[in-house]
């Protein structure tokens, strides 16, 4: 296994994903934690992770000293170059001016983390982000590659097989980092890249046991993937400890909430409560048109119906959510311990402190493709699986205006023949998340010979890795003349469909 040291990068996550994808087990300890991870794990590789802070401030970080003595190869990256460097007897100063961005690397020699992969005086796109460099080398060090604004953007020290790289290998703007840090961690480390989901899934199958022993745990499902996978993986580990809330708002999408239920109770026979409570959510939501006051209303009846169903089954020690990484910011703090904020949008944020609750997190460390690749091994249906983001406050936030119970009914059948279409041409799983909105205009039409006022509807579908950024998906004009004809056709209350052509930014994905 390899052991990252945190140093409170935003990105040392990706550091793990990138391991995992050269099929090689790793563990992310912050660097106050590093030593015992170190002594637990024995590992057969580090990786020091960037940070905000600065090699040149006295009380920023270090890594444990033994760990240059312990024989095992250590890739640092950023900070953790600099870090090492400065460590090991070499120099780190503030740059008057740091790079930040798009760079190019020359390669000026070998070494074994380019091994079939760079040769010398190829150049390469990088991605910088760094204020200090480091100006002289440590001992036993040697450059191999460079770029205007660091001239040790890559050093290696062969002997001992420490390597420093300025650049972050582990973001997608480094479009040969991931084989890079591969390389450390197959070529450099020696590990045999046979690490897979199904050993994820017994690691974490074995976590959830260590973490709740006897205790009792509730899981909120929300008929998205990431709740479904949590709480399929969680049955696994505990079974019958565990029980479901289905909180059914009446704000899903069409045939969700049955698919939901069949798929705990009939599939995978696990306990489940299912609360319909659709007039509840109608009637405080009428007469409502403020975005964030939906919005807040949602989340806050969520969060009372899910309490009353826990407190009516009595005993539970924990709360159990899909929380996914970019869901999570997780800071180390330099002065205590690590500390933890959650960034979180998630229905059911707030609870476990109201409830008293600990928290069951199984897929903190995943993102969205990872857990998709986990709900597969957990025998998930595809359908399920591969199904687009969905966000908690459900269609509420696709009906721009007053939500009611009518207009729902019309958004349900509008989404559910745009997304048939796109299924159809074989465009779902190239599609981040495509869905339909109900806007709060009449317009005039002609159907036959007589005049039409009725609904706008407008069609959303964005290409995303992540959700924080989004791209509008090029459909063709058929395509989209075949949707909206089908669309006015056969949904009754909709005479016009247009189409949303903004990216993320300057639009949100959802329309509130
Ligand atoms: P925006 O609209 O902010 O959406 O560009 C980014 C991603 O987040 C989803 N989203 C939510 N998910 N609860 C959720 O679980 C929410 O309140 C929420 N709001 C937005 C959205 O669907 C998209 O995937």
């Amino acid at each position: 296994s390899i052991l990252i040291v945190d140093f409170g990068s935003q990105v040392t996550q990706l550091i793990a994903r990138r391991v995992r994808e050269a099929g090689v087990y790793s563990e992310i300890a912050p660097f106050n934690a590093a030593e015992a991870a170190f002594e637990r794990m024995k590992p057969k590789g580090i990786i020091l992770s960037g940070s905000p802070a600065s090699v040149t401030e006295a009380e920023s970080p270090r890594v444990p000293q033994h760990f240059f003595e312990a024989g095992i190869p250590i890739l640092g990256i950023c900070y953790g170059q600099q870090t090492m460097t400065h460590q090991l007897g070499g120099k780190v100063e503030g740059g008057e001016s740091g790079e930040f961005g798009r760079a190019f690397i020359e390669v000026s020699d070998r070494c074994a983390l380019f091994d079939g992969l760079w040769t010398e005086g190829e150049k390469h796109q990088v991605w910088m982000s760094h204020g200090d460099k480091v100006t002289a080398l440590a001992p036993g060090f040697r450059i191999v590659a460079t770029t205007e604004g660091a001239p040790f953007a890559v050093i290696a020290n062969d002997e001992k097989r420490f390597y420093g790289m300025q650049f972050h290998p582990e973001v997608v703007h480094t479009p040969d980092g991931g084989k890079l840090i591969a390389n450390f961690a197959r070529h450099v480390c020696g590990l045999k890249g046979d690490w897979t989901m199904a050993e994820f899934r017994e690691t974490k199958i074995a976590e959830i046991r260590a973490q709740v022993g006897n205790g009792r745990v509730i899981c909120g499902l929300s008929g998205g993937v990431d709740s479904a996978v949590a709480a399929v993986l969680i049955h696994e580990a505990i079974g019958e400890q565990l029980t479901c809330v289905f909180v059914d708002h009446g704000l899903m999408r069409m045939g969700e909430a049955d698919q939901v239920v069949s798929l705990f109770k009939g599939h995978y026979n696990i306990p489940l409560v299912h609360v319909s409570c659709e007039t509840l959510f109608m009637n405080g939501l009428k007469g409502e048109t403020d975005p964030e006051k939906k919005r807040k209303f949602i989340g806050k009846t969520f969060i009372e119906v899910f309490e009353a169903e826990a407190k009516k089954i009595g005993g539970a020690d924990f709360l159990a959510q899909g929380t996914l990484y970019p869901d999570v910011i997780e800071s180390v703090s330099f002065t205590g311990g690590p500390s933890v904020t959650i960034k979180s949008h998630h229905n059911v944020g707030g609870l476990p402190e109201r409830m008293n609750m600990k928290l069951v997190e199984p897929l903190r460390e995943l993102f969205k493709d990872e857990v998709r690749a986990l709900g597969r091994e957990l025998g998930l249906p595809e359908i399920f699986v591969g199904r687009h983001p969905f966000p908690g406050p459900g269609l509420a936030i696709r009906i721009p205006g007053e939500v009611t119970k009518e207009r729902c009914d019309i958004l349900r059948k509008a989404d559910a023949v745009y997304l048939e279409e796109i299924r159809n041409a074989g465009l779902y799983d190239a599609i981040w998340q495509a869905f339909a909105v109900l806007l709060p205009v009449k317009t005039v039409g002609v159907m036959g010979d007589g005049r039409t006022y009725d609904n706008v509807c407008a069609l959303r579908a964005v290409t995303s890795t992540d959700g924080m950024t989004a791209d509008v998906y090029p459909f063709t004009t058929e395509f989209l003349s075949r949707v909206s004809t089908r669309i006015v056709n056969e949904v009754k209350g909709v005479n016009r469909v247009v189409y949303d052509y903004t990216s993320k930014p300057p639009g949100t994905i959802e329309w509130e």
